[in-house]
């Protein structure tokens, strides 16, 4: 198998159209090769510029992810096809691989001064109506060349010509901190025009922008008016701009909320709006609303699109007589209506979507003041119809105003920003598996534009703490380099405007009537610093780490309040270690373990990634102030919390885990704390006492600490709180909480109880890394480790990774005499540090097979240690 190049691409856009940069970096990923020890000696790039010779680079290197631009900086609009090749050092070379890239508009001034944010009249009260406009515009028969709509809203919009949609994106321009960054769409429209009179038509709605966020929620947060912006080119040429000159009409969308859901007209659809013969007459003309503020940007990050359709697998009749459709799969996205549903003017279809049946009927609590509901009113045609701008989490629609229904009259559409799959992990458990493919679920429905919490109830808020405790995972399972450094932009400036403290909610909604802005958090604050970490291990891109410096000193120098010896000042709450399962339902901050230990372990840990982050990017002086100051801070925790001996002032799981993960112990103390540690979870029977700071740590913490066999029996365990706990009670998604459904099947009384949660699906961290062998041992995994540790009751586990060099793959199996046989697969150009029982070497590109024998790693199961009321049922593990 030669070795070849798999793809190519630019910066980390998703497919190279629409740039926004004059000079991109070029990477290729290889394909797998079985061919040995195959490193890169150079490569050759060809630069086809329009107008301009061909030019050829040769380039002596390795390197072969986000190499700089060899060509003078490409210009707004401009399109060049890039050939690369790579030659090894054994004298092969690999055939030519091609991308064409396609510049979008770099600077302010390639907007017509004529273009303005256009809406309608000004709306009566909330929430807003969506609407709109329409142009007809000229195609001169002597332009024949490509053309192109570059286009945004305040709120959202979608794009139609000639009755055709225009792109695929949903949503679109997606969330950003609107006063700072506006991110608009490069749409190729070439096969949409016609010779002659063309018709533009958008809808517009309230979205994230002007729309209700958070709970109680109030809307408007970046403004009062949604509008839209664009600029029509054909070859060069500005044909169409938005202006007064537009005509606004009536959606047949009545509503359009985040929360509540959307309503729709059948009898109001004309389907000839955007074409040159259009039945419906405009109301008037839109009404200019300025140009943005905010700096204009082509984003990087794939769009959200529907990426999957599924079946409803039943039809249930609920106790009260009611029908619901079971997808079989909590998913995030809306129902298309398959069929022309009967009824007259008046009539109306209403389809209410929930997470979870409680009791037997749909169970909408958890969705606190989201109504989640799509309304039709009936009398036209209903046939393909789907929510436009605003999406559900759910896994049961209850419809209601049309009982003969089919499983064939629905579709459900799953919606997420179109990453690209990375990561794969699956082994001989059935009920990890199914754990780790909730994980993914979670993931894909709560990447939507932003790393979002939750997607049903009053909030699809951009906590940060939930992607600080999720990103490893994250980074592994999708290509999130993109998504997720966009995201940071959005932080910077919302950083700033809150004087350097890092909201907890990013973007964060401006009118929030809770000072939520000016509320320091540890560990979600941390994320400033930790996140980017994470994503510079994943993607070892020093740019993306650098664009965060600032971001990451102006946590550490001046948002985060400190007491005088430096710690954190005490003076406001911590969410601390958040969601515990100990913590009461209505208090879930409430955990034993002191909010303010956890609060300055993070602040250790995180100023000393700060520190390590400083002196990787020439920052020296920052550097070694921010050393200094971990390892007196460190001195700090030991005198404060820590006995001589080794134990800790707070008696819990989550102290002992985070001060072993951090390594804020010396030596001497290590073995108490261990045992401690390992005293804690068999006196809890294997049951999570953890929450948000300790739980993502708490297996890769044991692993590392010689207790593997305690992280294999916790993650087995079968009843709840714990991982497998949900799986066993059906779940499709990762809960919020452990027992966000209580064994009883009724919904837990607590208020955060969503059934689709990304943050506890950070334990696939420790499948991937641990139980399948693969992490990074050198950022962008130029050096993966290959180390699987079987343990527990899994014989078997595959992992693989596609890195930005190619596709790492590790697959072990144990044999019933515990001879254990791996194959590792190492891309062209990347290297493997090994380590099995009797192997520790490092391999370069190719297949290996290797035969070992397995030591298991402690006593297995691991024993419980009972307490003083005997008569408590003991726990058990799922084999
Ligand atoms: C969110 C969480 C978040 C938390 C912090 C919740 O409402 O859903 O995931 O991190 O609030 O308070």
């Amino acid at each position: 198998m030669a070795v070849s190049i798999a793809q190519v691409t630019a910066e980390h856009h998703h497919d190279g159209f629409g740039l926004f940069t004059p000079t991109p970096r070029l990477s290729w990923r290889f394909n797998p090769t079985t061919v040995k020890n195959w490193e890169q000696a150079s490569y050759d790039i060809v630069v086809t510029r329009p107008g301009k010779d061909e030019e050829c680079y040769h380039v002596e290197s390795s390197q072969s992810s986000l190499v700089p631009w060899p060509s003078s900086p490409l210009v707004s609009r401009e399109r060049a096809t890039i050939r690369i090749r790579a030659a090894g050092k054994d004298g092969s070379t690999t055939e030519w691989s091609s991308l064409t890239i396609e510049v979008a508009l770099l600077h302010r001034t390639d907007w017509s001064t004529s273009a303005k944010l256009i809406s309608g009249p000004p709306h009566g009260p909330e929430p807003k109506r969506p609407f709109l406009l329409r142009r007809t515009f000229t195609k001169p028969a002597s332009l024949s060349a490509q053309a192109r709509l570059y286009a945004t809203a305040h709120g959202v919009y979608e794009v139609e010509i000639n009755g055709k949609r225009v792109g695929d994106q949903i949503m679109a321009p997606g969330w950003q901190s609107y006063h700072h960054h506006l991110h608009y769409q490069t749409y190729d429209i070439t096969a949409l025009l016609e010779e002659g009179d063309n018709v533009i038509g958008v809808h517009v709605a309230e979205g994230w922008f002007a729309g209700r966020l958070g709970r109680p929620g109030v809307p408007n947060h970046w403004g009062e008016r949604p509008a839209f912006l664009g600029q029509l080119e054909i070859g060069e040429q500005v044909v169409c701009v938005s202006d007064a000159s537009w005509e606004y009409l009536y959606s047949p969308i009545l509503l359009s909320e985040l929360y509540n859901g959307e309503t729709y007209d059948s009898t109001a659809y004309d389907p000839t709006w955007s074409t040159t013969s259009p039945r419906t007459r405009a109301l008037g003309s839109a009404e200019e609303v300025g140009f943005p503020d905010a700096e204009l940007i082509a984003p990087e990050l794939p769009p959200i699109r529907r990426v999957m359709e599924l079946k409803p697998k039943e039809i249930i009749t609920t106790p009260s007589g009611k029908k619901i459709l079971d997808f079989g799969q909590n998913f995030v996205g809306w129902l298309r209506i398959d069929k022309d549903i009967p009824g007259k003017p008046g009539d109306t279809n209403i389809i209410r979507h929930a997470e979870v049946l409680e009791l037997g009927e749909l169970g909408t609590r958890p969705l606190r003041s989201a109504k989640a509901t799509y309304t039709v009113k009936l009398g036209g045609t209903t046939r393909g119809l789907e929510t436009k701008f605003t999406f559900y989490g759910f896994r049961y629609a209850e419809i209601t105003g049309y009982d003969e229904f089919t499983l064939d009259d629905f579709t459900g559409i799953v919606i997420a920003s179109d990453l690209r799959r990375t990561g794969i992990f699956e082994c001989s458990h059935s009920h990890i598996n199914r754990l780790h493919e909730n994980a993914v679920w979670s993931m894909r429905g709560n990447f939507i534009s932003i790393p979002t919490d939750c997607p049903q109830r009053d909030e699809k808020l951009g906590w940060t703490g939930d992607i600080q405790a999720f990103a490893p995972t994250a980074n592994f399972l999708f290509d999130t380099s993109a998504f997720l450094s966009s995201w940071f932009q959005d932080l910077a400036v919302d950083q700033k405007d809150a004087d350097g403290i890092v909201p907890v909610i990013i973007p964060n909604p401006p009118k929030q009537p809770d000072g939520r802005m000016k509320r320091p958090m540890a560990i979600w604050a941390d994320c400033a610093v930790l996140t980017p970490w994470d994503l510079y291990n994943a993607y070892g891109d020093t740019k993306q780490l650098s664009d965060q410096w600032e971001s990451m000193c102006l946590w550490l120098d001046q948002g985060l309040p400190r007491d005088e010896r430096g710690f954190w000042s005490t003076a406001s709450p911590q969410y601390g270690d958040w969601l515990d399962p100990r913590s009461p339902p209505d208090m879930p901050g409430n955990s034993p373990t002191d909010s303010f230990l956890v609060a300055n372990a993070f602040l250790i840990h995180t100023t000393r990634i700060a520190a390590e982050t400083g002196s990787l990017l020439g920052h020296i002086n920052k550097a070694t102030k921010y050393t200094t100051d971990a390892a007196r801070l460190t001195t700090l925790f030991l005198h404060e919390y820590v006995t001589p001996s080794g134990r800790l002032a707070c008696d819990t799981a989550t102290t002992y885990i985070l001060a072993l993960a951090f390594n804020l112990l010396p030596d001497h103390q290590l073995l108490t704390a261990r045992a401690r540690l390992s005293h804690l979870i068999r006196t809890d029977r294997f049951r999570i006492s953890t929450g948000f700071a300790g739980t993502p740590l708490i297996l890769p913490t044991l692993a590392r600490n010689n207790m593997l066999n305690l992280a294999y029996r916790m993650l087995q365990e079968a009843d709840c709180p714990s991982w497998l706990y949900p799986v066993r009670m059906g779940a499709t998604t990762i809960w919020e909480r452990w027992n966000s459904m209580l064994p009883s099947g009724s919904i837990n009384d607590g208020q955060m109880t969503s059934f689709n949660h990304y943050a506890l699906g950070s334990v696939c961290r420790f499948l991937h890394e641990v139980v399948g062998g693969l992490s990074p041992a050198e950022p962008g995994w130029s050096i993966a480790n290959v180390a699987p540790r079987p343990g527990g009751t899994v014989r078997s586990a595959k992992t693989k990774f596609d890195s930005p060099a190619g596709p790492y793959e590790c697959e072990w199996a144990l044999d019933v005499s515990n001879k254990m046989r791996t194959r590792v697969c190492v891309p062209p150009n990347g290297r493997a540090r090994l380590r099995l029982n009797g192997v520790d070497e490092v391999v370069g590109s190719g297949e290996y097979l290797f035969e070992t024998v397995w030591e298991p790693e402690g006593e297995w199961p691991p024993t419980a240690i009972p307490g003083p009321q005997r008569n408590v049922v003991e726990s058990s593990f799922i084999p």
